[in-house]
């Protein structure tokens, strides 16, 4: 099934970021997802700016940058200019979410917007015309290896409808508990885009899982 593929690299070996990055060159990982936590939006802290800029150094891959930051207008150029080539900011985070949009789009990157489990997929009725991306959290936003939510599955139908309702062409991306029991079943039910950051680097053999993954 044709689908990208987006190995996140919080759960990387950050000691070793080049070796993992060059990994990822290798594999046929698509994007490689890397996840920003301000310690305020969600509970934890995780990396920022100067490691985005060294992955650039080393990536093949175009950088799939998910900010679960408050406040992301002051950042959103800084982050462009590190590298970042599709931006997403939190809905949640967002009181003036259709500029913060205009804002990402105006430098040059593809914008998306990510949402909490909670939040329902109708809130993006007014700009899912205007973004490139949807990156729909299946876990509660702040940490890696954390149990997939199954009510994942309706919302993903639920956008799916709201895209073909409004002629968008946003890519629908899963983020969350991604594993190798559901990640077929999202694919099926519409996913064009799967993060993984547990289930990759944790496993013995990542470069062969990635293509498993991307055989399904
Ligand atoms: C969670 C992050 C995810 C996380 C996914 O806040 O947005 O991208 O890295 O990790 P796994 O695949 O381990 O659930
Ligand atoms: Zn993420």
């Amino acid at each position: 099934m044709k689908s990208i593929l987006a190995p996140s690299i919080l759960a990387a070996d950050f000691a070793n970021l080049e070796r993992e990055i060059t990994m990822l060159n290798e594999s046929e990982a698509d994007w490689i997802h890397v996840d920003v936590m301000d310690g305020v939006f969600v509970p934890n802290i995780s990396m920022g700016l100067p490691v985005l800029e060294a992955v650039k150094r080393h990536a093949k891959k175009p950088l799939d940058v998910h900010l679960m930051i408050v406040n992301p207008e002051k950042f959103v150029e800084a982050f462009r200019r590190a590298g970042a080539d599709i931006l997403s900011v939190h809905l949640e985070a967002c009181p003036h979410l259709h500029r913060n949009i205009q804002q990402i789009k105006s430098l040059g990157a593809k914008a998306g917007v990510a949402i909490n489990p909670h939040t329902p997929v109708i809130d993006l009725e007014n700009v899912i015309q205007n973004i490139d991306l949807v990156c729909m959290m299946s876990v509660n936003p702040g940490f890696g290896a954390q149990k997939f939510i199954e009510n994942t599955y309706q919302k993903i139908r639920d956008l799916k409808e709201l895209i073909l309702a409004k002629k968008s062409s946003a890519l629908i991306e899963i983020d969350g508990g991604v594993n190798e029991a559901n990640a077929r079943l999202l694919l099926e039910g519409g996913a064009d885009v799967l993060v993984a950051g547990n289930l990759i680097f944790s496993s013995s053999d990542p470069k062969e899982l990635i293509q498993r993954l991307k055989r399904l």
